[in-house]
């Protein structure tokens, strides 16, 4: 481990055993850890964690790809302290100066006519404000969502998720259609040029340059849907531009454009959710996208805006804001002076620490060296990603790309821990290591 310069407090608290008495008795979270013994965490400085023993973690997930600038980076302390002492909050009923304050800076990230921002708490709540949206501005019902996506656990975006790990016995689905998930390495379709990554697949490729055989198919499965599943027009149609929870899966360049074209053709509208791939992760763009060279209409943002605190977003035109018409949209904490000091104080930091540009540099050093794992190991089966977005996807063979069991995965996840190091896992099958 490369030395730190900050030392734990330590740890004076409860015993672990104690505590874990206390998650049986009275915690609703009771399944789902992710090692062995589950790590009791106290304490963050920048990419370290110590737990409670006081060891030390390099810490490659951030708390679910949600610690953008780095766990209590300074300044962003200093910031919230400083609004601590002066108002928590009122309402958004009132005017409050660090509201405006940041919502200029946040407009400022975002390319004309995204200038309308809707402030909230979670990501969930920030995509069932653009579904409403999209409905409310359209006056349709039907939604398009891409087979692997996770775009929340309330019971509207419950029905955008398409996940097996998130899908339960209830009615949470009405007018949503699932598209096929158009993974170059794990689907139907895929070659070895299709994807905006420093690293591609191992599958073989006989495409002519500038076409893609993969991305065609895709398309036409998009069009199928359109054409057999819903009316002549639509409400709107949501992704993410690189599926996160999914495994950081990506899709054929071109794919987006081309059905983002389709969906406004029936007077629908494009949600990005940039809950995970915004405020520069991709390194090559600050929003994800960018990277595609789509518009979309609505974006939503939540995890990296805060950097942990609970701020989200939801941006969009001021045509379709203003569309809500009578529904006014209303929360308690949306835009409180903490939330908004917090999400300023973060944009300051991706600015001055250049992170951005430290996720394009680092993040395509770190594939380059995980691909050549990939021709030393036959149990990795694909590196990809953009930027500080990776995945490392593990199979029992390159050939048939079978998924290499969970609890192997979570096997491999535990020695890593063990060594220092905290990594996630995703996809469909639980068998991509997420960094
Ligand atoms: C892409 C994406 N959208 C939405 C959400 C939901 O965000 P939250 O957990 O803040 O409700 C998540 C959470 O993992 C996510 O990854």
């Amino acid at each position: 481990m490369p030395p730190c310069e900050v030392q734990p407090q330590p740890y004076q608290s409860l015993p672990y055993e104690y505590l874990q008495q206390v998650h049986q008795a009275h915690s609703g979270y009771l399944g789902g850890k992710l090692y062995r013994r589950p790590l009791l965490l106290h304490q963050g400085h920048m990419q370290w964690l110590w737990d409670t023993d006081g060891r030390r973690y390099l810490d490659l997930f951030g708390g679910i790809v949600t610690i953008s600038v780095g766990h209590c980076h300074p300044k962003v302390v200093e910031a919230v302290t400083k609004q601590i002492h002066q108002l928590w909050h009122t309402t958004n009923l009132y005017m409050i100066p660090s509201f405006y304050e940041y919502i200029e800076k946040l407009a400022a990230t975002l390319p004309e006519p995204l200038k309308v921002i809707f402030l909230v708490n979670s990501g969930s709540e920030a995509n069932d404000l653009a579904l409403f949206l999209a409905r409310e501005h359209t006056g349709n019902f039907d939604m398009l969502t891409l087979g692997g996506a996770y775009h929340g656990a309330s019971s509207q975006t419950m029905g955008l998720t398409s996940l097996s790990t998130w899908k339960f016995n209830l009615p949470t689905s009405f007018g949503i259609h699932v598209t096929m998930c158009p993974d170059v390495f794990r689907g139907v379709w895929g070659g070895a040029h299709c994807r905006d990554s420093p690293v591609q697949t191992l599958r073989s490729c006989s495409c002519l340059p500038g076409s893609c055989h993969a991305k065609n198919m895709y398309v036409q499965c998009f069009q199928n849907v359109l054409e057999s599943s819903v009316g002549k027009k639509v409400a709107g149609f949501i992704c993410e531009p690189i599926q996160g929870v999914n495994g950081t899966v990506q899709y054929p360049k071109g794919f987006l454009k081309e059905v983002y074209d389709m969906v406004h053709s029936r007077s629908g509208l494009c949600i990005a959710d940039e809950v995970q791939t915004g405020f520069g992760r991709l390194g090559s763009h600050f929003w994800g996208f960018q990277s595609h060279g789509v518009m979309p209409d609505i974006v939503t943002m939540a995890k990296g805006i805060g950097n942990g605190f609970p701020l989200a977003a939801v941006v969009t035109t001021r045509e379709i804001a203003d569309n809500i018409g009578q529904a006014k949209h209303f929360n308690t904490f949306g835009g409180n002076p903490l939330s908004c000091t917090v999400g300023s104080a973060v944009l300051d930091v991706i600015d001055e620490d250049g992170t951005q540009a430290c996720s394009a540099e680092m993040g395509t050093r770190l594939m380059q060296a995980l691909a050549k794992l990939r021709e030393e190991f036959w149990v990795v089966g694909d590196v990809r990603g953009k930027g500080l977005m990776i995945g490392l996807e593990l199979v029992t063979d390159k050939e048939s790309r079978t998924p290499l069991p969970r609890e192997e995965v979570a096997g491999i996840a535990q020695d890593v821990m063990e060594a220092g190091v905290l990594l996630g896992t995703g996809g469909n099958h639980n068998n991509t290591l997420r960094i």
